[in-house]
């Protein structure tokens, strides 16, 4: 069995987004995922066709572009979006091979996020997956092996090669395939582990159990991350035609990526949505303890301030020097105590 799923690239000019996003009724959730721009649902909401979500609205399920891919996440401060991706199978029972997936994503403008890992489940597995950069983009083979019989000591959360295996992710991928084989057809050991798996997962999100060998068959989708960014030209390029710009108000052109495309980012001390003009707002650090002062904290624009109480002196800030009694002040308690201790010597 072969499941292709290829996402067709949309042949749509680009929207004017930004400004018909108000307006007219988007959807601002679908099921459990919150819908922000640049992604949207319905015309006009989404800002190119890469960011179309499409959304069941009985079952609450929202799918990336047109394809049967669930995205269970979205995020516009990281940039990223977690999608429930297909995990590839290979099973046998005694007389050999029962039924095989290969799995071939291709995920359009969106990358693979090097915080994927990619594991393999099984006791006689091999599994590959190959990636590419973009369409005839440099390629990337590689994949792990897991093996183990019914001594082996397969342990808990152990992912080592003893009924699983992993490898990081390399950067920036577009396409894959992932395929398994197996060296015996899981002979004589059919009981302990029939199927071979093979996924991509956010790392933290699958820790492997030792029942996962028989019990993972119920198991067709695992949380992935992709990164995204805005078309296909850097900060400076995109900013020179300002009308289709995303960064405006208090957000900037992420300076820290590298393209392909740009990403806007909240300017330090504000947040929001930074693909929204003027969503990013300033942060009160004061109200939310965020702050170093170590007395008084006032809030600006982007920032805060501290000051000391009346009779200290200092720049207020627990990390620089804070706030001391001034120097009148100190003098009054050294004489106070010395003179107390004059009298109590007197006194003895
Ligand atoms: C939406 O989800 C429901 C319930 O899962 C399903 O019956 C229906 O076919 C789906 N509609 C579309 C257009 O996929
Ligand atoms: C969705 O992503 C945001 C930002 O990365 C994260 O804070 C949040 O916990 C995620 N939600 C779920 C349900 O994973
Ligand atoms: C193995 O699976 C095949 C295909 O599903 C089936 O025809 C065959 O009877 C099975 N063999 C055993 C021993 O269960
Ligand atoms: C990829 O390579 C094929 C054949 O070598 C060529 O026809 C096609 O234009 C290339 N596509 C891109 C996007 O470079
Ligand atoms: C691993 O954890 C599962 C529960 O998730 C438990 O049933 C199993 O016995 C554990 N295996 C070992 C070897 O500790
Ligand atoms: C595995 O099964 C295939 C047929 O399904 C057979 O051609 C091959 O020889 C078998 N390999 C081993 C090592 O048993
Ligand atoms: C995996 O295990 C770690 C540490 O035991 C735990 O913090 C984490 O929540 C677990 N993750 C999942 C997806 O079960
Ligand atoms: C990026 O450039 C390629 C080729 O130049 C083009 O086919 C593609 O549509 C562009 N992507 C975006 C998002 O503009
Ligand atoms: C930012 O956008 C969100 C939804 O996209 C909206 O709820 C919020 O009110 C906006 N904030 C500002 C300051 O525009």
């Amino acid at each position: 069995m072969h499941i292709q799923l290829l996402l067709a690239i949309l042949a749509i000019a680009t929207f004017g987004a930004a400004s018909a996003q108000e307006g007219q009724a988007c959807l601002s959730s679908c099921g459990n995922v919150a819908i922000t721009f640049p992604f949207g649902s319905g015309e006009g909401c989404y800002h190119s066709p890469d960011f179309l979500v499409t959304c069941n609205q009985s079952s609450g399920e929202p799918f990336f572009r047109e394809s049967n891919i669930v995205i269970s996440n979205m995020s516009t401060s990281k940039s990223e979006m977690e999608v429930m991706a297909p995990v590839a199978r290979d099973c046998y029972n005694s007389s050999g091979r029962v039924r095989r997936n290969r799995i071939s994503l291709t995920l359009s403008d969106f990358r693979i996020s090097a915080k994927n890992k990619f594991v393999a489940i099984g006791c006689d597995t091999q599994a590959y997956f190959s990636a590419r950069r973009g369409i005839n983009g440099s390629s990337y083979d590689t994949g792990c092996i897991s093996r183990c019989g019914r001594d082996s000591l397969i342990t808990n959360g152990s992912c080592s090669g003893i009924g699983c295996c992993e490898v990081a992710v390399p950067q920036e991928m577009r396409y894959f395939t992932i395929r398994l084989s197996s060296y015996n057809n899981h002979t004589d050991i059919t009981e302990l582990n029939p199927c071979s798996y093979g996924f991509f997962v956010e790392e933290g999100k699958f820790n492997f159990s030792t029942t996962n060998l028989r019990d993972f068959e119920s198991i067709r989708k695992m949380p992935m991350l992709l990164d995204w960014a805005i078309g296909n030209s850097t900060c400076d390029i995109a900013r020179e035609d300002a009308d289709s710009f995303l960064c405006k108000g208090n957000s900037e052109c992420d300076p820290d990526y590298s393209g392909p495309g740009y990403r806007c980012r909240c300017q330090e001390g504000y947040e929001g949505n930074p693909y929204v003009a003027n969503n990013c707002t300033n942060i009160n650090e004061c109200e939310r303890g965020t702050h170093d002062c170590e007395d008084e904290c006032v809030d600006t624009q982007g920032s805060y301030e501290c000051s000391c109480q009346k009779g200290y002196s200092g720049d207020g800030r627990k990390q620089g020097t804070g706030c001391t009694p001034d120097q009148s002040k100190l003098i009054k308690i050294v004489v106070g105590t010395s003179a107390g201790a004059i009298l109590l010597l007197i006194s003895a």
